[in-house]
């Protein structure tokens, strides 16, 4: 089935930087949201932070080698914000752009093309300070920032993306309080999403003007994390329990972005809570700022019920109850995640619907195992092999459904900082064994190396 994907396929590995450079306080590095989030206790599973990650500041020559062993076309990685603009505004810092200027050389030099994503969650601490995504002048600074990132290395990269899964950024970090900069306030994620969105077009539409006037192309696109909200029964209460999650959790980032207005059932749900997303003039036309691809993430989607587990339909707040609960009956990854290839077609086929006309690009897809390493270090991984071939033959089905699906990057090159969850979570295609750094292709790796190179011959 696999097999049935145009030799021109797009393959990739992909990683983020705060999850594998280490290095945090070098060449000028300032601390983002996330090295100060790490320090707060209990935040981080066993205390662990991205102070070392996997090194890869100081590896990063044989981690480009490594990738060109594994057969892809494309390597997918963020910009730490705090490494090249430390404070988050005013002068670029040198030290930190000339690591991403030789990372991008040495990609290039192993044939392999750049996929840089501008924001993966790093936010300079400084900027925090200052109110974070929920203030608006963080946009504006997101704006400047990508120009500064776009002038050192837009000469050899094509492919930009602004915003890595904006609703991890404001729901998790701003509304539950689970990620960096662990606030609570929904009012406030609401804020975060439009400054957010609003950043991504505003930093679009720079990036376009200046690739025209250097004559160049570009690939613009904005990646997010999609997943279908699946009413947990045909009880009315729960479909509306799963209109409302779509609303919010899927909608109300692809429609700005791709359809220019934040869809109206939503816009409803909130004035009904008495929030109002801070749009002003002109707004909705700087988000919708025309872009070239589409990224999605896809891990898993949502069942959703409009009853707490007391059956009550009201939270303590007067906001009606929109929870998710198992499918119970789908295997699990380590993480407890639902592995759900099925409605991975079906979220693709939707996407290619809903909003037509866009390339898709899987920008992330894998999972995490608690992997068992045998005596050289080499693991036998099945369980993610199975997962990674489920998920792709749910890429060809969604292709014949018609979704313009281009590419697949799997999450992740190598195991890496699991974000809440640390190190022990690993979702790598390559085993890191921390004690050594040393890197190591689990079998899944040498699948899909032997599946790229397939799907390339064309048998
Ligand atoms: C999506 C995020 O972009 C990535 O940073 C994370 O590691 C994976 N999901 C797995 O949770």
């Amino acid at each position: 089935m696999i097999h049935e994907l145009p030799s021109d396929f797009r393959w990739g590995v992909a990683t983020s930087a705060y999850q594998i450079e280490g290095a945090v306080a070098e060449d000028g590095r300032t601390p983002s949201i996330w090295d100060t989030f790490c320090r707060v206790p209990g935040a981080i599973d066993n205390g662990d932070t991205g102070d070392v990650a996997c090194d890869h500041y100081h590896r990063m020559p044989e981690d480009v080698a490594l990738i060109k062993t594994l057969g892809v076309d494309t390597y997918r990685f963020s910009v730490a914000w705090p490494r090249v603009q430390p404070t988050g505004s005013g002068p670029a810092n040198e030290r930190g752009l000339a690591f991403y200027d030789r990372l991008v050389d040495e990609l290039l030099g192993a044939g392999i093309d750049p996929w840089l994503t501008l924001y993966h969650w790093d936010l300079p601490q400084e900027l925090e300070d200052a109110g974070g995504w929920p203030n608006r002048d963080t946009a504006y600074r997101f704006a400047d920032y990508a120009e500064l990132v776009y002038a050192r290395l837009g000469d050899r990269v094509e492919h930009w993306t602004t915003l890595n899964e904006a609703w991890c950024s404001a729901w998790l970090g701003y509304v539950k309080g689970v990620h960096a900069p662990g606030r609570r306030d929904f009012a406030d994620g609401v804020r975060a999403v439009h400054h957010l969105l609003l950043g991504h077009g505003l930093a679009a539409g720079r990036l376009r003007a200046a690739a025209a006037s250097a004559g160049r192309t570009v690939d613009l696109a904005i990646t997010h994390i999609l997943g279908n909200s699946i009413p947990a029964s045909d009880d009315p209460v729960d479909v509306e329990a799963a209109r409302r999650g779509d609303a919010l959790s899927f909608r109300m980032y692809m429609d700005p972005v791709f359809k220019g207005a934040y869809p109206e059932d939503l816009v409803a749900d909130l004035a009904a809570i008495g929030v109002e997303i801070p749009v002003q003039d002109g707004d909705l036309a700087a988000i919708a700022e025309p872009l070239d691809t589409i990224g999605v993430n896809y891990y898993r989607s949502e069942k959703t019920t409009g009853y707490a587990e007391d059956g009550s339909t009201a939270e303590a707040d007067g906001r009606p109850v929109t929870r998710t609960i198992d499918f119970g009956d789908r295997p699990r990854t380590h993480i407890d995640w639902e592995v759900m290839p099925d409605d991975f077609a079906d979220l693709l086929a939707r996407v290619g619907r809903d909003y037509p006309g866009y390339p898709i690009v899987i920008t992330e897809n894998g999972a995490a195992y608690d992997d068992s390493p045998d005596a050289d270090g080499f693991v036998e991984d099945a369980d993610r092999t199975a997962y990674l071939e489920a998920h792709l033959g749910a890429v060809v089905e969604a292709r014949r459904r018609g979704a313009d699906v281009r590419g697949y990057f799997a999450w992740s090159l190598m195991d890496n900082f699991e974000w809440a969850y640390g190190y022990d979570k690993r979702f790598g295609i390559v085993r890191v064994d921390y004690a050594t750094q040393l890197r190591t292709p689990k079998r899944s790796a040498l699948w899909l190396r032997d599946v790229i190179a397939r799907v390339r011959r064309g048998d």
